[in-house]
């Protein structure tokens, strides 16, 4: 286990577990929650919902994000993250979901996700180091 992986991010983790019993794979069947701890230090989660469509799906991670914004508004900002699935498979988050988060998250807050050897812990801005940005002149 990553030593960085604290307290706070082993709660974190079991409410991306939980929330994770609610999800809709059933193209997948990978079954993946996240979890938020946001500045105001509230934990808001969200798991993927898959369409037939196959492209329509929402992932964990922007299913949690528009939790967020819905339910506090567009301040918030993510301190800690953490990704679970249950199907014991390494998998950190997806690149369209580093991008959603890179608009919301701080570039220290630890983001975990279960890795071969347990949970990897990174900050944000390793995780995505060159994220998207549109600076008009
Ligand atoms: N998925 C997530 O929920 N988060 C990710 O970061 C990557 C993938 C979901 C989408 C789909 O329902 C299933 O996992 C398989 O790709």
């Amino acid at each position: 286990m990553d030593p960085r992986v604290d307290a706070g991010l082993l709660h974190l983790m079991e409410c991306a577990r939980q929330v994770a019993q609610h999800s809709y794979a059933p193209y997948s069947n990978f079954r993946v929650g996240a979890a938020l701890e946001l500045t105001n230090g509230e934990i808001v989660t969200g798991t993927n919902v898959e369409n037939v469509s196959l492209g329509l799906t929402i992932c964990a991670e922007r299913a949690a994000l528009v939790q967020a914004v819905s339910r506090f508004g567009p301040e918030i900002r993510v301190a800690a993250a953490a990704v679970v699935n249950l199907n014991q498979a390494a998998s950190p988050p997806c690149g369209a979901c580093r991008q959603m988060m890179a608009e919301f998250i701080l570039p220290e807050a630890p983001v975990a996700w279960p890795a071969a050897d347990g949970m990897r812990t990174l900050p944000f801005s390793e995780l995505l180091p060159l994220a998207f940005e549109m600076k008009l002149k």
